[in-house]
C-alpha cells in the first residue's frame, strides 16, 4: 500500500517482488520488495525523498557486476538504472557522463575523440555510477584519478556538485559509500592523444585481463588486494582453485574470482568466501577484506536510520 502511493507518482517501470539474481553478473540473490527502473532523474529524486521520509532501505543497482545479493532478497526499493540515465558528452574540456553510461561505451566515445585516460577500464563490465562508487580500477589506475566532479542526489532530493577534493578516493573505495546518495553524473579529465597510442594502451590493459574467467558468471574480483600482495596469488597458493560449495566455485583461471556454475545460491558463495578467508588466514596470517558489496537480508536499514547512525559515529570519532 505504502509503495503503491509512490508508484503513482513515478513515470518509470515499477515491479513488485522482483527476483534480483538476473540483474547481477553473479546471478544469485532473492527478490526486491520493489524494483523501479526510473524514467528520468526526477523519478530518482522522488524515490530517494520517499525512502528518507518513510525510512526504507534503498539500493541503486547499475550493471550489478560487483555485488552479491543475499538469498533473502532486498527488503526495500531497488532502483535499477536502465538505459535512460546514461548520456555521455564532451564539452571541449571534460567528458561528462551520467551514472548509467557503460564504461565500455565511454571508452569507445573517448577513442572517437582521441581522448586518452580511460583505457585502463577496458574489460571492466560495469556502469559509471558503480565504478565511481567503488573507485574501480586496474593496476595502478582507478576512475577516481580522472574525476573532476561528481553530481549526486542527496536524501532530500536536491542536486549537489562535489568537487574531487570533497570526495576521498582510495583503493577500491570512496567516501560516497557512507551516504545513501544517488551518483547522477560525473565529469572526467582526459588528455588529447592519438588513436594509435590509445589502441596500444587498450591492448596493454586488455592483455592484463586474459587470465580472468569471462565465460562464467562472476562478480569480478571478490577480495581487495592486501598491501604489497595479491589476493589471487594468496588464494591460489593455499590450493583453493576449484574449491566448491554447491555451484559456487573458486575459478580455475583466477583464484580471486568466484564463479557460478549454474545454480549457486548466495549462501554457497558466502560460505565459500568464509572458507577462503579462513584458509588464507591460517596459511599466511592475512585477513582478506571484501571488494564486492554484500547487500540484502534482514540487516538492511532504512536510509534515515543509516544517516543518523553514521552521523553519530562521525560525532563520536
Ligand atoms: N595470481 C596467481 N594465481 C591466480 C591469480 C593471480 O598466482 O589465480 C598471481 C599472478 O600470477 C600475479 C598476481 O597474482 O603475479 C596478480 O595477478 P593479476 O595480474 O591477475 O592481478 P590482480 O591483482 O589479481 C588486479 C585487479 C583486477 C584487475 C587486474 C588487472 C584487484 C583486487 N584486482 O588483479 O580487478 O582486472 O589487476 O589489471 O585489485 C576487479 O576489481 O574486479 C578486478 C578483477
Amino acid at each position: 500500500m505504502l509503495y503503491r502511493s509512490l508508484a503513482k507518482c513515478l513515470r518509470g517501470e515499477v515491479m513488485y517482488n522482483e527476483p534480483l539474481a538476473p540483474y547481477t553478473s553473479l546471478g544469485v540473490g532473492g527478490p526486491a520488495d520493489v524494483m523501479v527502473v526510473p524514467h528520468d532523474v526526477d523519478d530518482v529524486k522522488q524515490i530517494i525523498r520517499f525512502c528518507y521520509k518513510e525510512d526504507i532501505p534503498l539500493l541503486f543497482l547499475g550493471k550489478g557486476t560487483n555485488i552479491l545479493i543475499r538469498d533473502e532478497g532486498f527488503p526495500g526499493i531497488v532502483v535499477r538504472i536502465g538505459g535512460k540515465i546514461s548520456d555521455i558528452r564532451y564539452n571541449g574540456k571534460l567528458l561528462e557522463a551520467e551514472s548509467g553510461a557503460l564504461l565500455s561505451e565511454m571508452i569507445e566515445f573517448s577513442k572517437r575523440l582521441n581522448l586518452s585516460g580511460l583505457e585502463f577500464a577496458i574489460g571492466i563490465p560495469g556502469s559509471l555510477g558503480g565504478a565511481i562508487w567503488v573507485n574501480a580500477g586496474a593496476k595502478t589506475h582507478s576512475i577516481g584519478d580522472r574525476v573532476k566532479w561528481v553530481e549526486v542526489i542527496t536524501e532530500d532530493g536536491s542536486v549537489e556538485r562535489l568537487d574531487k577534493s570533497e570526495i576521498a578516493f582510495s583503493y577500491r573505495s570512496t567516501s560516497l559509500q557512507f551516504k545513501p546518495w544517488f551518483i547522477w553524473k560525473a565529469a572526467l579529465e582526459l588528455e588529447k592523444s592519438k588513436v594509435e597510442i590509445i589502441e596500444e594502451k587498450l591492448k596493454y590493459f586488455w592483455q592484463r585481463r586474459l587470465n580472468q574467467p569471462y565465460h562464467l558468471p562472476s562478480a569480478g574480483c571478490v577480495f581487495k588486494n592486501p598491501p604489497g600482495d595479491h589476493a589471487g596469488r594468496l588464494i591460489d597458493a593455499c590450493g583453493c582453485k576449484g574449491m566448491r560449495i554447491g555451484d559456487a566455485m573458486i575459478s580455475l583461471d583466477h583464484a580471486n574470482f568466484m564463479v557460478n556454475l549454474g545454480n549457486a545460491a548466495a549462501r554457497d558463495v558466502l560460505a565459500l568466501i568464509e572458507k577462503t578467508r579462513e584458509r588464507v588466514y591460517q596459511t599466511f596470517g592475512i585477513r582478506l577484506s571484501l571488494e564486492i558489496e554484500i547487500r540484502g537480508g534482514h540487516c538492511e536499514k532504512g536510509i534515515a536510520t543509516l544517516l543518523k547512525e553514521r552521523k553519530q559515529v562521525a560525532e563520536n570519532f
